[in-house]
């Protein structure tokens, strides 16, 4: 990703400033399954409110993102509530999954298949990987996010492995969206 795409993601969360619009499915799927506390890391994160809801419930969160302005956002929505949140601007086409181990690892909305293997190994033994990317089945009702963000059925559970499977489900959400939630502990 070039700066240009950088430039694209900051003028995106400038216009949007409260996350995506289609609104992530995240907190829910994985609330179940959190420790009450432990490093959580959420990938491509950006301006999301899901870095600070998961802050307050008591996880230490860093978020990492290409994005400066949605890690502005972030970091502004957590202070406003006296809470504190770690950000790490990196573009992860090319630079290094933040060092863990994380307790957490959460990716929503992005996809970067060649990042699994080093999500992963950033998570120790019992560490929970939490996914929710839309699916090409996506493609029917909506011609956004592009086929190359999508992710194939059931392709999710390569890329996870050697994970355990706690929870895989693909279907039609009530967010109008088709998408692929995974749970996955280490
Ligand atoms: C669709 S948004 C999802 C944001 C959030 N996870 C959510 O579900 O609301 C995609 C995010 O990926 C980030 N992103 C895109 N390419 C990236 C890259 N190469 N490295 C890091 N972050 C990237 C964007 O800045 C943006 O915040």
């Amino acid at each position: 990703m070039g700066a240009s795409d950088r430039d694209r993601w900051n003028d995106k969360w400038a216009e949007r400033g409260v996350g995506t619009s289609h609104g992530s499915q995240l907190v829910e799927l994985i609330r179940p399954h959190l420790p009450s506390s432990g490093r959580l890391l959420d990938i491509a994160g950006g301006g999301s409110p899901d870095s600070l809801t998961l802050a307050r419930i008591g996880l230490d969160v860093t978020v990492c993102d290409v994005s400066d302005v949605g890690l502005i956002q972030a970091r502004q929505r957590a202070l406003s509530e006296d809470i504190i949140i770690s950000t790490v601007e990196a573009d992860l086409d090319v630079d290094p999954v933040p060092p863990g181990p994380w307790d957490v690892i959460t990716v929503a909305n992005y996809l970067n298949r060649d990042l699994f293997p080093a999500l992963v190994a950033e998570l120790p033994p019992g560490g929970i990987l939490a996914v929710v990317i839309a699916t090409v089945t996506n493609l029917e009702r909506s011609e956004k996010p592009g086929r190359r963000f999508l992710l194939e059925r059931s392709e999710i559970l390569g890329l996870a492995t050697p994970l355990n499977v706690i929870h895989h489900s693909e279907e039609w959400r009530s967010n109008n969206r088709h998408e692929c939630h995974l749970v996955a502990s280490r």
